[in-house]
């Protein structure tokens, strides 16, 4: 059993598109325990915060204009080994390779609009957490 917390971020194509309560229903479905959530409106530095690794990719400039284009629902996320099943649940990165049943798979179609980030490692959750909900 390894407790874990994690961040899970709805971007703003899932909200648009009404799907928090279907992303919510999946993870306390699958056993997790939400935590803390919040609604909001990502600006450019907390972005860059964000996607910190992305900053020099070729489609960042991208990424920047669409998650900041609309309101978030960020969020922290409990579980055993909690990180890797939120992964799993959420699917492939680019929408067109994720498998049926998974969020991704369900509900996107484009690779930058797929509906919700999920936290790459115990660390990048800590990391991340700390942007969203400082302590
Ligand atoms: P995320 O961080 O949003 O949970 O997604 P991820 O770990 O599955 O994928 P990552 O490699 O961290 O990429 C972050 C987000 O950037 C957009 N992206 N676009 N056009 C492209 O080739 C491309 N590659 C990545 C996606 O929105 C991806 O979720
Ligand atoms: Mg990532």
């Amino acid at each position: 059993m390894a407790e874990q917390r994690t961040f899970v971020m709805i971007k703003p194509d899932g909200v648009a598109k009404r799907l928090v309560g279907d992303v919510v229903s999946r993870l306390e479905r699958k056993g997790l325990t939400l935590r803390r959530i919040r609604v909001l409106t990502l600006d450019e530095d907390v972005a860059n915060r964000h996607y910190e690794e992305h900053l020099e990719k070729p489609f960042y400039p991208e990424l920047l204009a669409f998650i900041t284009s609309g309101p978030v629902v960020a969020m922290e996320w409990s579980g055993d080994d909690a990180v890797s099943v939120v992964r799993t649940l959420v699917g492939a990165t680019n929408p067109k390779e994720a498998d049926p049943g998974t969020i991704r798979g369900d509900h996107a179609l484009q690779v930058t609009q797929n509906i919700v980030h999920a936290a790459d490692s115990p660390e990048s959750a800590v990391r991340e957490l700390e942007i969203y909900f400082p302590s």
